[in-house]
């Protein structure tokens, strides 16, 4: 069964990506089914090389995992690697549905997002809040979503940067329909608000999803307290 790539499909707006970086990683199918049924619509996961980001986290065998357990969800993929394009195919043949990397990172953005979605996935685009918007913006048109950084990457639990909100802006006018713009980094149901209202309609959360302790509640803030009807059964 192919997978609703929700990315690219009509919106549902806004997706909430929950990243699994503060889930129990000991309990890891569970949580990651827990977000699901309490409304998330992607799974995030954060790979980390320790050279792009001083940390190390996830690869493509938790990427499997996922897949494997839970075969309709969408398995959004946010690479802080320095070498983007090994990881193309290890993530594809992981079940990956999307694969953003960073601009930081990819001296040939354009062809590095025309391989990903040669792989079968949907392709973004991130920027950190320390890189100049002007880096991107030739690029943008070649990328199904584009990511904003909130938060200098490597950890969850970081505080919102305000100023991205300004980055957002120069962004949100150039995107096309079909086109996302995601935000990461620090959001809670305050910061959501301010993300939605600047025209961000995909946002990810780790720590005020899995760090609260119902996960539809804070799932629905984030949204803007609109809960989605019906009860979702992940099989
Ligand atoms: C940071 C990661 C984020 C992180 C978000 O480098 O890219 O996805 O998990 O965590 P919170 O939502 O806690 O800021
Ligand atoms: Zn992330």
């Amino acid at each position: 069964m192919a997978i609703e790539n929700l990315i690219t499909t009509q919106p549902r707006t806004p997706l909430i990506a929950a990243s699994i970086l503060s889930a129990d990683f000991a309990r890891m199918g569970a949580e990651a089914r827990a977000a699901l049924e309490a409304g998330a619509d992607l799974l995030h996961l954060d790979v980390m090389d320790g050279h792009f980001v001083g940390n190390l986290t996830m690869g493509p065998d938790m990427c499997r995992g996922l897949s494997r357990s839970l075969p309709g969800a969408l398995l959004d993929v946010h690479l802080m690697v320095r070498t983007p394009a090994a990881y193309v195919e290890p993530f594809a043949a992981a079940g990956a549905g999307h694969l953003t990397f960073h601009i930081e990172a990819a001296p040939e953005p354009a062809s590095l997002a025309g391989e990903i979605r040669a792989a079968g996935m949907t392709a973004g685009l991130a920027i950190n809040p320390s890189t100049d918007v002007t880096r991107i913006m030739p690029f943008v048109q070649h990328v199904d979503l584009v990511l904003v950084m909130s938060v200098e990457p490597g950890f969850a639990g970081q505080e919102f940067m305000v100023s991205v909100l300004e980055t957002v802006g120069r962004i949100k006018p150039v995107l096309g329909v079909g086109q996302r713009l995601q935000i990461d980094g620090g959001i809670n149901a305050e910061t959501a608000q301010a993300a939605r209202d600047a025209g961000c309609d995909c946002l990810v959360a780790a720590s005020a999803i899995f760090g609260a302790a119902e996960y539809a509640p804070a799932i629905a803030a984030l949204r803007g307290g609109h809960v989605p009807q019906g009860d979702v059964e992940w099989p």
